[in-house]
């Protein structure tokens, strides 16, 4: 058993002595003593007392002015910026707050440690339900500032980058931020993903260091990470350092990049100067699919990120100085980045880290920890939602659910069935709860309800109205904006916001070539969304080759690639379909090679380990169908539209079909499939 062989938290209860024992201590003073204050004339606050409809209209109409306000009145700046916004959508050239600095470490720990040291800011729930490890904002900095001086030590400066490969605990959040501290630039990728996965990663981000764990600890079972990190950076000559900390107390091997994460650190000291950086310096990678290619490192930069996060965190969740944000997504994933840990460390709140899984030790497990920890705001996935519902409500019911006051949903669209549950069971029907719209490239949240400003009730399973700034719009087919009702289109938005993508790492063209081109002047999404007779935002999902795996967002291109590697396999075409719980899964259609030696149970079995190896064990399909051949265009172009069609056995409606090269293929494709299905029922 896992509980037997790991000391939950040791490493942060060292880390803490080592902090208060210490002679050293941090002097938030000196960073904030040097920053400008808010300008006497504050818009913000005249702006403030607006109606919400006004202020959204203002918003809209006059963005420099909103934002500029809310960035001089909200932020911290060492030097105060000379101009709002540089933007040309169609260039794909975002810039905001020119010739502002600060520091995002600085506005999420030395603001709060100066006003309330000793206040927690952080409640790591580990995966076993014992105590949960609650350091203080001063010991969170402190942590911060000995990591940041041991990256620099081991000569990591300004615009170096370091991939963070570590389960959600105090350690990694203090990664993120002594690499924001230092001006490095973080890519944190989720502690699921492959060796091949972290290593395509870490290449392109040409990270000089890694910082891991020596193994994580979820749903009581232990997963390998150092040993992960050992087979990726084999292929990495970029990486000079790969720092270690002992999340368990099983024995490590350490090799010669490895450096004792816990151990360096107690010799550093808890004093480090946050630098002074530039509004448009990159604050981190985070990489993530499309429809094509390899997995893009979006670029996210300093202020306009840190301003927007926080923004949108405040805003659609109605945070109140004093409350414990309840957000349970890994800090792999964007969600992490701006609800766990940015946006709300900015705005002062008490952001928890949860570690486990909603059905670890059993799925009771999110609202004892709401009980507990008195968490008033929730934001959680509907792939989650979904699984617990299956479970008798005293799950919830046992436990004390008053703190709550706002409940969120992400990452995918909720189901009315979900919603409602969450709605009425977790909330009791009082809590209102938001259906938030938004992308790793938005940065934040663009499109939820606002119930705190808005009185009109909120439309289950509607992401219903844009965050301040944010224009829509809707394209159709042929490129006309679409004003009326009902009809569902491309979704797009047509300005810049501050807490946008500036760019693809490495690759500014692509990043054009996907989001601006399509729809020119526009942000395009790769979303579909229908305006309602009302006015509210309705999200129909992907309109690209992307699916979304209980949350998970992944181009089929990229599985396709990885099951294209195998000798055996000429061509395939993966589509996602729907899945009661995960929302949706991959169906792999697999040609296999005209050759006896061929077996195709052992090639399929080949085929999982691969899309296991090459991305991550929650891409591999669910369903592999062999076949003959795939339907094709005449111009060799695959029709996933008709094979998603197929697999979700809806043939009666193919729509047109005339492009295919040879309609036959059809028939032969359903009939394998009616096959697959009787054997799955035999076995
Ligand atoms: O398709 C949309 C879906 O998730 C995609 C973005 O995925 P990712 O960059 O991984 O970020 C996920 C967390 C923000 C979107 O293009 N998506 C996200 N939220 C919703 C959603 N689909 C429907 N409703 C949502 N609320």
């Amino acid at each position: 058993m896992a509980s037997q062989s790991y000391r939950a938290g040791l490493f942060w209860s060292q880390l803490v002595r080592c902090t208060t024992l210490g002679q050293t201590r941090t002097h938030p003073g000196r960073y904030l003593s040097s920053l400008h204050p808010p300008p006497p004339d504050s818009w913000t606050s005249q702006l403030s007392l607006l109606p919400h409809q006004d202020l959204y209209r203002l918003s809209v109409t006059d963005p420099d002015r909103f934002w500029g306000s809310a960035a001089a009145d909200r932020l911290h700046w060492v030097e105060p910026f000379q101009q709002v916004q540089d933007c040309d959508l169609s260039r794909g050239r975002i810039n905001w707050f020119l010739g502002g600095k600060l520091n995002v470490s600085g506005e999420c720990l030395d603001r709060h440690a100066k006003t309330e040291p000793s206040r927690t800011r952080l409640i790591l729930v580990r995966d076993l339900c014992s105590s949960p490890v609650c350091p203080s904002i001063r010991e969170l900095l402190e942590t911060t500032c000995r990591l940041a001086n041991t990256l620099k030590s081991h000569g990591i400066h300004k615009g170096d980058r370091l991939a963070i490969y570590m389960p959600v605990s105090p350690l990694a959040v203090a990664a993120m931020l002594a690499c924001a501290r230092i001006g490095a630039v973080h890519t944190v990728v989720f502690a699921g993903f492959s060796s091949d996965a972290l290593a395509g990663r870490i290449q392109d981000a040409q990270c000089k260091a890694v910082i891991t764990c020596n193994q994580g600890v979820r749903g009581g079972r232990l997963i390998e990470l150092k040993a992960t990190v050992d087979a990726a950076v084999k292929n990495c000559p970029s990486v000079q350092h790969v720092f270690v900390s002992q999340r368990t107390e099983n024995p490590t091997m350490m090799g010669k990049l490895d450096i004792p994460l816990e151990e360096v650190m107690s010799s550093e000291s808890a004093v480090c100067p946050p630098e002074s950086l530039d509004s448009e310096d990159l604050l981190f990678l985070l990489y993530t699919s499309g429809s094509t290619g390899k997995p893009k490192g979006l670029v996210h930069t300093q202020a306009g990120y840190l301003l927007y996060s926080s923004m949108t965190h405040q805003y659609v969740f109605d945070y109140r100085d004093g409350d414990v944000f309840g957000c349970v997504a890994d800090i792999g994933w964007i969600t992490g980045h701006s609800y766990v840990v940015y946006g709300p460390l900015c705005n002062g709140a008490t952001t928890v880290l949860f570690e486990s899984t909603p059905v670890y030790p059993n799925p009771g497990r999110y609202w004892e920890m709401v009980e507990r920890l008195r968490i008033n705001q929730f934001y959680g996935a509907p792939t989650a939602l979904r699984l617990l519902l299956k479970y008798d409500e005293s799950w919830v019911k046992k436990y004390d659910r008053s703190s709550l006051r706002t409940l969120g949903s992400v990452g995918e669209p909720i189901n009315h069935e979900a919603w409602h549950w969450f709605h009425s069971v977790v909330g009791e029907g009082r809590c209102p709860l938001v259906d938030t719209w938004w992308q790793t490239e938005t940065g934040g949240i663009c499109i939820a309800p606002r119930p705190a400003e808005d009185e009109a009730p909120i439309v289950p399973s509607m992401a219903m109205r844009p965050f301040y700034g944010i224009q829509p719009i809707i394209i159709g087919d042929q490129g006309e904006v679409l004003s009326r009702p009902s009809v569902s289109g491309a979704l797009c938005i047509s300005q810049p916001w501050p807490g946008m993508a500036r760019s693809i790492n490495g690759n500014h063209q692509r990043f054009i070539d996907t989001y601006f081109t399509p729809y020119p002047g526009y942000y395009f999404t790769g979303d579909g969304a229908v305006l309602s007779e009302d006015g509210f935002y309705q999200i129909t999902g992907r309109i690209d080759d992307v699916i979304n795996i209980s949350g998970h967002r992944l181009g089929t291109a990229e599985i396709e690639d990885a099951l294209d590697e195998h000798p055996a396999v000429p061509e395939t075409a993966v589509v996602g379909i729907p899945h009661e719980i995960k929302g949706e899964v991959p169906f792999a259609f697999v040609v296999l090679k005209d050759d006896v030696s061929v077996n195709p149970t052992t090639v399929l079995q080949q085929l999982r380990e691969l899309v296991s190896t090459k991305i991550a064990k929650y891409a591999v399909p669910e369903h592999f169908l062999v076949v003959k051949r795939l339907p094709k265009t005449r111009s060799g172009k695959i029709m996933r539209r008709i094979l998603r069609k197929v697999a979700m056995e809806t043939t009666c409606d193919l729509g047109d079909v005339s492009t295919l090269d040879d309609p036959s293929v059809i028939a032969e494709i359903v009939e394998s499939l009616e096959q697959y299905r009787k054997q799955r029922e035999t076995k």
